[in-house]
């Protein structure tokens, strides 16, 4: 439908006016109020919050009228048969027992990752799980996959209501429980099995993401080599789940070792990779950020971003035909994003720039990517994919 120029005109401004409310209300009231909390409680207090709030349909479409996520075709692709509004996704981690999926839905993203989950509940590792580095805009995380367990989240994602999420795509991330009962890898596979049997019977999860690379956990990452990997995507596949599989990568290996994984990933179904997870490197820290080293856990946020890039490339350069590339690490801003999708990334994930700059960025990267994409000459989001790969 076309509109006339002065309706798109004051459309632009309200949508103007109410993202500079968002940004300076989270920046000036939310964040300062959030930040006075220790991550630990302000991550619960939210997710409490928000799971309530979705319930309520008026809560809903005030947060859909006020976060103006507004869809644009320049930006709508469809991948294994999911189709994606919008490539921002929410990645893995803020929402692990998929309570907030409904007011999620309303921000702008384009698919919201859960979990990770496990086929066993898990009350993860002794607290503190996060700690915040915000001269260096990342998280140390070590919540050690902490999760009310697949079949309780599964549940919960098949009893929310059309009006609720709709055909929202929801990723499940799939790990194995963090237990001293499961560290054989014989123990490893067959709890990630469980989950994938669990969620290829539920249609509302549209993507299975299977996370092979979390640390601090019991038994380690047993699946970052790839024999073991070879084993997990041998009974993956003997599941044969509906939907698309990827692999969440780990974002510390040297590029050989990496490719040697995605040489494996290759031989099975696998639709794609989610480039990456956390690093453990903490060299990269800003010195104005004080981490003190009994601190644990892996870093989030922007001191991922020259790795999750460089394997980005690589990955698009050597198995852009093969595999899909989900972006994500140190995404702040629309041009982060377009760095990536650049870079070779179909679809982008934000967690620690959604907890930094506010609700208000799924929202600012899409109307942020449609301005690059015109300002390239593109028409669609797809011409831009890989095109910096070369460079
Ligand atoms: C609080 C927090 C919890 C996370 N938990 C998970 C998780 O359970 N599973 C997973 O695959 N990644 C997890 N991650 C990693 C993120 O999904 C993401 O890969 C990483 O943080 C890089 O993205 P970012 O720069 O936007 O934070 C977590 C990250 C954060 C900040």
């Amino acid at each position: 439908m076309r509109y006339a120029p002065g309706f798109v005109i004051l459309d632009n401004m309200i949508r103007r006016t109410l993202w500079a409310l968002n940004r300076h209300g989270y920046r000036l009231v939310a964040k300062p109020l959030f930040f006075m909390m220790s991550p630990d409680d302000a991550h619960s207090l939210m997710i409490k919050s928000v799971a309530r709030a979705g319930y309520w349909a008026p809560m809903r479409w005030f947060t859909k009228a006020v976060f103006v996520a507004k869809p644009n075709a320049m930006l709508v692709q469809k991948y294994h048969g999911v189709d994606y509004v919008a490539p921002v996704g929410l990645s893995a981690g803020l929402d692990k027992n998929a309570e907030i999926v409904p007011l999620i839905a309303r921000l702008g993203f384009g698919f919201a990752t859960v979990g990770s989950v496990t086929a066993f509940q898990c009350d993860g590792n002794p607290r503190p799980w996060f700690y915040r580095l915000p001269h260096s805009q990342s998280i140390v995380v070590n919540a050690g996959l902490a999760n009310h367990g697949s079949d309780v989240i599964i549940k919960r994602i098949h009893d929310y209501s059309d009006q609720q999420i709709g055909s929202f795509p929801i990723v499940l991330s799939v790990a194995k429980t963090n237990s001293c009962n499961v560290v054989s890898i014989e123990e490893g596979i067959a709890d990630y099995v469980t989950t994938v049997h669990r969620a290829q019977a539920e249609p509302r999860v549209q993507v299975i993401e299977l996370n092979i690379s979390c640390p601090n956990t019991y038994g380690g990452e047993p699946f970052t080599t790839p024999d073991k990997l070879e084993r997990l995507l041998a009974a993956v596949d003997a599941v044969k789940p509906k939907q698309p599989v990827y692999i969440k990568m780990p974002v510390d290996l040297a590029w050989p070792d990496f490719s040697a994984l995605l040489d494996v990933a290759v031989k099975h179904k696998i639709a794609g990779v989610t480039v990456s997870n956390l690093t453990k490197h903490r060299s990269v820290i800003s010195p104005d950020d004080k981490l003190p080293d009994n601190v644990r856990g892996h870093l989030s946020g922007k001191p991922t971003w020259e790795s999750s890039n460089n394997l980005i490339r690589q990955t698009y350069l050597h198995y852009g035909d093969k595999l899909t590339i989900i972006g994500v690490g140190g995404i702040f801003n629309a041009a982060d994003a377009y760095t990536k999708i650049r870079l070779g990334a179909s679809l982008v994930e934000v967690i620690s720039g959604l907890m930094f700059v506010g609700p208000q960025l799924p929202a600012q990267i899409n109307d942020g990517l449609v301005k690059l994409l015109k300002r390239d000459g593109f028409t669609h989001i797809s011409q831009a994919i890989g095109v910096d790969a070369k460079k």
